[in-house]
């Protein structure tokens, strides 16, 4: 067996296999030194060096050479080395420069999340808040498009885009036949399907659970509702097709939309396919596992809006009351 390489990331020793990237080595310790990352996506090969949210300074690249690295570095694509260390959220300079990558992103993405579906689980509007800066300096005018319907399950809003590759990898990796990519160069890159071909495949779904931003999203749920107020319950079926493991996030009695179960960095744990998401929208469909758990920072579990009384649909189903716990006690001391 090889061995570790020990490195040290804003003061916090670990080791790790060699080999891997500093981003996974801080995601081994956890917490907020980790770096946020907009187009890296763990299951998907080759993603990651597109959108720089992960910079961080090497202030020493390993103990056979200790020179610091002459440039911040992505942590996505950068390898550990044995006595490498590493500074995030304790260099000035990676915060200075994430507010710049913050302000680059948002050049043209509109300030639109009142009305986008994606806002409450956005990892730009997260980063936004976390590490942006209040204002911008841009003074020309942002490209706009018109929104696209990609199949009749998704839309995209290409307006919103922030060119992470992530539904390209997926669509490449998960299936036998991509449809659509990035084309254009620079500010003309855009995404978009081969000479209006629309996506239709098993999985290809999955572009909108990838999606960090509100560019594509799922048509069948838009404007239903925002995410803060629905509930989400881990459950399964018995699919032919994929594991059948998903979230079902409830609004009162309904299922108002299926999606992967995702993990702290905003990952499915598995990929799903279009029969679990958009064919079986009915409690019965479904084994109830119990409540999703949602990371206390999330929007969704720190939700001050909503203090309904328990549904009946809810008081009859173990799983959904327990998933609803926290906020009916609340709700009690209201
Ligand atoms: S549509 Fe979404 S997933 Fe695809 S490149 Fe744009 S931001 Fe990334
Ligand atoms: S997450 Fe590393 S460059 Fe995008």
């Amino acid at each position: 067996m090889s061995e570790k390489a020990r490195v040290t990331i804003d003061g916090i020793t670990v080791e790790v296999e060699p080999g891997i990237s500093i981003l996974n080595a801080a995601r081994q310790i956890g917490g907020d030194l980790v770096p946020p990352a907009m187009c890296y996506y763990s299951k998907l090969e080759g993603s990651g060096g597109k959108c720089r949210t992960c910079l961080v300074k090497v202030s020493k690249g390993s103990e056979k050479d200790p020179r610091p690295m002459p440039k911040l570095v992505a942590s996505c694509r950068t390898t550990v080395m044995d006595g490498m260390e590493v500074e995030n959220m304790t260099s000035p300079e990676v915060i200075e420069a994430r507010k710049g990558i913050v302000e680059l992103l948002l050049i043209n993405h509109p300030l639109d999340c009142p009305i986008c579906d994606q806002a409450g689980e956005c990892d730009l509007q997260n980063l936004g808040y976390e590490h942006g800066a209040a204002g911008t300096r841009y003074e020309f005018e942002r490209r706009t498009f018109d929104k696209i319907d990609i199949g009749d399950k998704i839309q995209l809003h290409m307006t919103r885009c922030i060119l992470c590759y992530r539904c390209v990898f997926t669509a490449d990796q998960l299936t036998n036949n991509r449809v659509h990519g990035i084309l254009g160069r620079g500010d003309a890159s855009e995404i978009s399907t081969y000479i209006e071909n629309v996506i239709t495949n098993d999985f290809s779904g999955n572009v909108i659970d990838v999606c960090p931003v509100g560019a594509l999203t799922d048509k069948t749920f838009r404007f239903k509702n925002r995410v803060w107020f629905t509930k989400p319950v881990d459950a399964h079926r018995d699919c032919p097709t994929c594991k059948g493991k998903v979230a079902l996030w409830y609004k009162g009695e309904e299922v108002l939309r299926v999606t992967g179960r995702k993990d702290q960095y905003g990952e499915v744990e598995d990929f799903i396919c279009n029969a679990c998401r958009f064919d079986h929208k009915k409690t019965s469909d479904w084994v109830i596992e119990g409540p999703r758990h949602i990371e206390n920072t999330s929007v969704i579990s720190s939700n001050h809006y909503d203090t309904m009384k328990p549904l009946p649909v809810i008081q009859q189903n173990k799983a959904l009351m327990e998933a609803n716990k926290v906020e009916f006690e609340r709700t009690k001391k209201i």
